[in-house]
Formats: structure tokens, sequence, C-alpha cells
């Protein structure tokens, strides 16, 4: 893949929106053919995206720090202790996004060894190496798995049962 896609894509990962603007994400892209097909091999059984982790150009580590999206002064200050997997999934959008922009393929990985990845990847005590990227150029265009239709899940001015 050429540096300035490369860029590119990282460019667009660097600017989504986050927890009090902590971006509390690091991004580790993973380049050599050896490392790729490690990490293959490191997929929960029959996953689907096996075959694209090894022969993407690059695949994508997205780590988070868990103490930092939510917590003031060490305390959570929410209900919900893991807002750090919410600013992950915005910026794995942003990358997701910006990589169909430019034409290429990518699907974010969360089934996978993780004790095994983040020793692999050297990610350090205190973050989390939640989902893997890999991005590449596709050899066909898959149609796009069916979405619930918007009368089933979307509720104007109260929470209906029948969504309307
Ligand atoms: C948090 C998360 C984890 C996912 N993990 C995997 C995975 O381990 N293997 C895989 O093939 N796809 C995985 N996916 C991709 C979804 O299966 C895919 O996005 C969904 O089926 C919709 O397909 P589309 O993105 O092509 O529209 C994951 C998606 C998300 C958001």
């Amino acid at each position: 893949m050429a540096s300035e896609v490369l860029t590119d894509l990282l460019e667009a990962a660097r600017m989504a929106p986050s927890w009090g603007n902590l971006q509390c994400w690091e991004l580790v892209v993973v380049r050599a053919a050896e490392d790729k097909k490690t990490l293959a091999g490191l997929l929960s059984k029959k996953n689907p995206a096996t075959k694209c982790m090894e022969m993407a150009p690059v695949v994508i580590g997205v780590c988070g720090n868990p103490l930092k999206s939510g917590y003031y002064n060490g305390q959570q200050v929410t209900r919900y202790q893991h807002w750090f997997l919410y600013d992950l999934g915005l910026i794995s959008q942003n990358i997701c996004l910006k990589a169909f922009e430019l034409g290429l393929g990518s699907v974010i990985v969360g089934s996978f060894d993780h004790n095994a990845a983040e020793e692999l990847l050297r990610i350090p005590a205190g973050l989390e190496l939640v989902s893997l990227i890999p991005i590449g150029y596709p050899d066909h265009a898959p149609s796009a798995p069916s979405r619930r239709a918007l009368g089933d899940f979307v509720h104007y001015d109260r929470f209906t049962e029948s969504g309307t």
C-alpha cells in the first residue's frame, strides 16, 4: 500500500471524536507478512476474516487505555465502565469509511486471542488491543449483509414496540 494512502487512512483516524477529546487510542500498523500470518492464526476458529488478515497489505491494531474515557481523577463518572470501547469503535469506523472512500476493503475483527496478539505486538501493560482491521484491495465487491428496516428500530418521541 502506498504510504500516501496509509497516511490518508491514519489522518482520517486522527479526527475521530472521543470522550473529552482524550483520544485514548494507540494504533499499531502491522506490515510484515510473517506478523500478519501469525495474527491470522490467532483468530477464532473459522473466523471469516482469517484469509484477509494474512493477505491484506496492512493490518491496523486498535488499542486503548481503558481508564481514560469516562473517568475523572481515576473515578468512573457514569454508569458505564468501558467508554474506551466506544472511542475505539469511532476511530475504527473513521478508518473503515476512509478505506471505502479510497476503494479499499476493510473489516473490523474482534474475535481472536487477545493476549497472544498483545504479546506479538508488544502492547504495553495498561493498554488493551481490542480489534484488528485488515485493509487491502478487494478482489470482488461483496454486497452488504441485510440490515434491520428503520421502522424496526427507530422510535419517534417515545419508545414504542412497533417502532413507529
Ligand atoms: C466489534 C466488531 C467485531 C467484529 N469482529 C469480526 C470478526 O471477528 N470476524 C469477521 O469476519 N467480522 C467481524 N466483524 C465484522 C461484522 O461481521 C460486519 O461488520 C457485519 O457483518 C456487517 O457487514 P459489513 O460491515 O460488510 O456491512 C466485526 C464487526 C464489529 C463491529
